[in-house]
Formats: structure tokens, sequence, C-alpha cells
């Protein structure tokens, strides 16, 4: 039943058929976005034999594919041509560097450029043949060196990139400098060391925000290890070409905050030069089995690409859907002060709820209700999920939220939900969403995925949830995108495309929904 091409989603990006994983070298270049992605382009399944999938857009919405950009072909990338990055050079020049797999199987960075600059799809890519520009050196294990960044260029007029791998079981982003893009050489540090944390897959490191005139910086791992994305903001020593983290951060770089709670993985950024604004693409990956995707044709698909921005105090990263996606909103439906008392569950009729965009706001009279909070919960947010769950253990403030992709009994729904406790001084919010009661089906993996919301709901008084329902994803961010859950689903009552959505409180605590708005969404069109 999982080839029903109800579970494919309409506007959350995926090629017609096949794997896709990883977004590669996402780019802004003379009015077009390109987005390439880690394909497969003979089956649904993972391959080390990669290519480059190609799809273009003048709105981040609507794609149009393209021949593949990148394909085994060379003694450089024979093997397969994994993730890699674009850099605009000077000159509106863009380039792509990526990791080749090479006649014996090393990891080897190769850079390649388009053959017409004035072919604004940027169709052809030509890989030249001083490729690789960067082999694993002696201490590298050559099955563990990929996925180059991004470059960027210091004040010294040199070029930096950096490139993951692992070392004595830490993970580490190595520095490479070249003055001409082409001859690469370590730098004496790497950007980032840390210990015991597997191998580093997909760093991406950037300027995010001036404060009191130091700039931000903001570096991302893809752990391979736990397969979530983490992220730390800190500064950038340039002379010494490293990364020095903010204070509060924990040295134990899994216990950083994630990109997103949920099923996203190697997620790249990119500037948009025409709006001004750093966005971010990932790949989320399937919870069905290897022969469900053989049997539905396809797996993966790309988050809905998110404006990036930090908070005033620059602690704080703030992910949110770019605006060109409310471009799909339809019929809207619109509630107001809603209360809804301990055990209440009001159904939120009038949509087609399989394909929509949900805004809601939860505003709480008083917060003495809240239960206290053991610090030892901090280490692992989706166990406290599993346990202050959205079904038997009722709680002070919440578990309230929204059930989605609801069956009308509710045997089937995915829970998205948050629950308020009382810290030392302060409130910790915990954010769910509750995928154990997803679908019937069995075969599938159907965790509690959850993490905190840095954010002061004393001060605030409410908390606010957006969540993107499209079909076999339901992608959500919290506290105003301060924490971000993507789920993938596959609820059997898709099949006849009966699902219904609700707004719940299983708290003992009255919660009030001061604001509703949600809105069906137009399919994108992707070729
Ligand atoms: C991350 C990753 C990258 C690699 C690519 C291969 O998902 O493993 O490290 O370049 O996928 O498809």
């Amino acid at each position: 039943p999982l080839a029903s091409t109800q579970f494919r989603t309409a506007y959350h990006f995926q090629p017609t058929h096949y794997w896709m994983n990883d977004p590669n070298a996402p780019m802004y270049y003379d009015g077009v976005y390109h987005l390439f992605y880690q394909y497969n382009p003979n089956g649904a399944t993972w391959t080390a034999y990669m290519s480059w999938g190609h799809s273009v857009s003048t709105d981040l919405v609507h794609w149009t594919g393209l021949e593949l950009a990148l394909t085994p072909s060379d003694p450089f990338d024979i093997s397969g041509c994994w993730s890699g990055s674009a850099t605009i050079l000077p000159g509106n020049k863009p380039v792509v560097l990526y990791t080749g797999l090479d006649t014996v199987g090393r990891q080897v960075q190769n850079i390649a450029y388009p053959k017409n600059l004035s072919d604004p799809f940027l169709r052809e890519w030509i890989k030249p043949n001083y490729n690789p520009v960067i082999e694993p050196h002696q201490k590298i294990n050559a099955a563990l060196f990929r996925d180059p960044s991004t470059a960027w260029l210091g004040k010294d007029g040199s070029w930096r990139l950096t490139v993951g791998t692992l070392i004595d079981e830490g993970g580490l982003a190595i520095v490479y400098k070249s003055k001409d893009f082409m001859k690469w050489v370590p730098a004496e540090n790497p950007l980032y060391y840390t210990n015991g944390s597997g191998m580093w897959e997909c760093v991406d490191f950037f300027p995010l925000k001036e404060i009191q005139g130091a700039t931000k910086y903001l570096l991302k791992v893809s752990m391979y290890d736990t397969l979530h994305d983490y992220y730390v903001m800190g500064t950038y020593d340039e002379e010494r070409d490293i990364f020095i983290k903010d204070d509060a951060s924990s040295d134990d770089c899994r216990m950083w905050p994630m990109i997103d709670y949920g099923r996203l993985y190697a997620s790249k950024t990119f500037v948009d030069e025409a709006k001004q604004r750093r966005i971010l693409w990932a790949w989320s990956n399937e919870t069905s089995s290897v022969a469900d995707n053989v049997a539905k044709g396809w797996a993966g698909i790309q988050t809905v690409p998110r404006v990036l921005s930090v908070d005033t105090d620059g602690k704080r990263l703030i992910q949110w859907p770019i605006e060109e996606i409310e471009s799909l909103r339809r019929e809207q439906i619109h509630l107001q002060d809603i209360e809804l008392k301990t055990g209440s569950q009001v159904e939120v009729r009038g949509l087609k709820v399989s394909q929509a965009d949900v805004e809601v706001e939860f505003e709480f009279q008083n917060l003495t209700g809240a239960e206290p909070f053991d610090a030892n919960w901090v280490v692992d947010p989706p166990k406290l999920c599993r346990e202050k769950d959205a079904y038997a253990n009722h709680g002070g403030i919440g578990p309230f939220g929204l059930l989605v992709l609801a069956a009308d009994n509710l045997e089937e729904n995915t829970a998205v939900y948050f629950r308020v406790f009382r810290a030392e001084g302060s409130y910790k919010v915990l954010m769910c969403a509750d995928q154990r009661r997803s679908s019937k089906k069995s075969e599938l993996y159907k965790p509690a995925s959850g993490g905190f919301v840095d954010i002061d709901v004393k001060k605030d008084g409410k908390i606010s949830l957006r969540t993107l329902i499209d079909h076999s994803v339901v992608e959500s961010f919290g506290g105003g995108g301060r924490a971000c859950i993507t789920s993938r689903v596959y609820p059997t009552i898709l099949l006849n495309d009966n699902t219904h959505l609700y707004a719940f409180n299983y708290g003992t605590e009255t919660v009030k929904i001061s604001e509703l708005k949600a809105w069906n969404m137009a399919p994108a069109q992707i070729s």
C-alpha cells in the first residue's frame, strides 16, 4: 500500500522517482536558484555510486528538473560523486567542490565548474583534469574524509574551506587553504575538534550576525553516529583558523542543540543574494523500510527551505519557512479564543488537512500548575517525550498541542505537543512529536522525538506552533522557530485521504488558543 501516491509530498521537494539524500551546492546565480542533490538514477535505495540530481527554480517553490549535473566518470570520481558545496568566485563565477570516490575507493575532493556561464540553468559541468584538488593525507582515514563546505575568503586573500573527518574516534573539521582555488594545503589547526562524537559529515560554517561589534559564527555538523544535525555558536579566530564556541555550550557536541529534533540530516545553507538571507536545505529520510521504498519507487525528500536568523542575544538559532511557501496557501480557517480545558480535544474542520499549513498560538492563564523539572531530564528529551506523552500521562501544563494526520477515532495520529515544567528560577518547555501511533502499519520506524524550546514562557505567556503537513511529512516549528521537529509518517488513513486535525489539551491546567490559522496548500509544480 505504500506505493500509493497519497504518501508523496505536494510541496516538499522530491524527485519524480528513485532515491535522494543530501542537498548539494544550493546556490543563487543570475536570478535562478539551484538545488543539486545526492541521487541514485537507478533505484530507490542508497548506493555509493551516487550522482548529482539538479533542479532549478525562480521562487524556491516550483522546480524544474534538469539532466544530472555530475555522474561518476573520471578516475577521481569513478566510484561515486558525493556531497559538496558551491562557492561564487569574484566575477560572479560559481564553482562546486564535491567528494569523489576514486579508483581505489578513497574519498578525494574535486572541483567542477559550469561549461557555459551564459546558460542560466548551468546545465553542463566540467571536471578539470587537475582533479582531485584535495587528497587525504597520512593521518586521515581515506574512507572518512568528505563533504567540502562552501569556501570563504580570508583577509589575507586566501580561500578556506572545511572537510569533515574522524581521528581517534573524534569528529573534526579540517581547514584547507588556497590562493588560486586549485592548490589547497591543510591549515595547521582543525577548525574544531571534539572527542568521541564519531565521524562528522556535511560540516557547514558561516557568519550569522554582528553582535556588539563581534561576528557570531555557527558551526553545524551532521553526526554519523546519531544521524542528527547539531549546531553551536561562537567566534572565528581568523589568524589561527579556529572556531571558538561560546562558553555556555557543552563540551560534548552530542549535547548541542539540534537543527531539528526529528528526521533531518545533512543540512546545508547558502546565501540568497536576491533577498539577503541565509537559507537552509536539508534531507528528510524515510521511516519506511528498504523493501517499502523499493515498492513505492522513491525515497527521501527535502524539508521546506528555512531562513536562518538569531535571537537578539545571539544565543538561539531561529529557523522559519521561506515566505515564498505562503504563495501556496489557499482556503483559510481562522479561529480565536478557544479555551482548551483539561481533557479537551477540538477538531479543526473545513480543510483538507493532509496538505496544510497550520499556525497556532497557545496562551497560559498562569504557570503555577507546572510540574517540577528534574535536571537529569536534559540529557534525553525523546525519553521524556515517551514517558510524558500525549496519551496516558497527564501533566500540569500540557501536554497540549495538535493531533495531525489523525483518524476520527484517533487510532492513528501524530501528536505534536508541548509540556511546561518549573525549573530553578525558570521554566522549561519540552516540544515533542510522537509518531508511535502515526500508523497501524508495522515495519515503520515510529519514534517519539523531542527537544527543549529555549523561550521565556513566563515573560511571553504563550507559545506558538507552526506545522507544515504534507502527506508523509509533518514539519513543525515551535516557539517561532526556536525548536523544529520533522516527522515522516505513513498513516493508512491517508490511503482514503480521510485525515483529521485536532487541537488538544490533556494537562490539568486550562490553556487557551488565542489564535489558530490554517490553510489548504496548493501543490507546488515539481517536475
Ligand atoms: C551524508 C552522506 C555524506 C556523503 C553522502 C553520500 O548523508 O553520507 O557524508 O557525502 O551522504 O551519499
